[in-house]
């Protein structure tokens, strides 16, 4: 990464570091219409991006823009409650500026959320898939450009970018939960469209379950940097042959939010123990 990059996120680190009163090793990102999960956290601080040194600011709606300090089920927890997607025009780098900074206030493991359409033909709108295996169809990498290899390898090794420990926890708790979860892999596309018929059939042929427009870059990031990485999809809408829903963003919004509780169980259920 750039000189400058560097210098942007140790400021953002080290004003969140005077900051923050809990030094929390779990992160969570909230995906779209995921924001409902922080009702169930105990905020100790929130703070609006716009406070935070260099921080970037979103722009869709459905997504805030706080970073919380908290604890959920009694684990302390930092979350980015409103992502930044590459569709919205930003660099890669901005994309992925939050992992940075967690990475750097010492955050361990991170929690990434998503909304996704379904390209299996077992899944059902409001299903939750964890994330197996990505593949990266953004076109672009986060890593291009000047490697610090301080701070990663300049070709990572991307054979467990999902932490398989962290996998067996979740079904492990889903069948205590009795909740039923699928698992997959997900196809991260720029967007801002949703797919043609025929890109849903094309990337199902390839080796995906489920489509979006975030995570990967994400994912990218903090594996590259180190950190264990466990992920859920949000089924909102189904892109299987003979069943393409016309998906609108509020109806991803709605279906994502129908579908949170289940997901926020799984995750306090998890934390304890992750
Ligand atoms: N495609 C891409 N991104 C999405 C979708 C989809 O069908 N649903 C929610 N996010």
């Amino acid at each position: 990464m750039s000189e400058e990059l560097k210098n942007r996120i140790e400021e953002t680190v080290a004003y969140l570091n005077a900051r923050k009163t809990i030094n929390p090793k779990i992160a969570i990102v909230l995906g779209s219409g995921l924001g409902g999960l922080t009702k169930t956290i105990d905020i100790i601080d929130e703070i609006p991006y716009t406070q935070i040194p260099n921080f970037p600011v979103s722009t869709v709606p459905g997504h805030k823009g706080t970073l919380i300090f908290g604890k959920l089920n009694n684990v302390e927890v930092v979350v980015l409650n409103g992502r930044f997607h590459y569709y919205e025009g930003y660099s890669m780098d901005v994309v992925t500026y939050p992992q940075q900074v967690f990475c750097g206030i010492g955050v361990k493991t991170i929690i990434l959320s998503n909304a996704a359409g379904g390209m299996n033909p077992t899944f059902k709108v409001g299903d939750i898939m964890v994330i197996r295996d990505h593949i990266n169809f953004f076109g672009t990498n986060p890593l291009i450009g000047v490697n610090d290899d301080k701070l990663g390898p300049r070709f990572p090794n991307m054979s467990e970018v999902y932490s398989h420990r962290l996998i067996k926890l979740a079904h492990s708790k889903a069948e205590k939960l009795n909740l039923h979860l699928q698992e997959g892999v997900y196809m991260g596309v720029s967007g801002p469209c949703f797919e043609t018929p025929a890109e849903y059939r094309a990337y199902h042929i390839l080796g995906a379950d489920a489509v979006g427009m975030s995570t990967v870059p994400e994912a990218i990031v903090s594996h590259h940097r180190g950190m264990d990485i466990f992920a859920l999809s949000v089924i909102t809408d189904l892109g299987v042959v003979g069943q393409v829903m016309e998906a609108s963003h509020e109806e991803v919004l709605q279906a994502a939010g129908d579908a949170e509780p289940k997901m926020m169980k799984l995750i306090c259920e998890m934390l304890p123990e992750m």
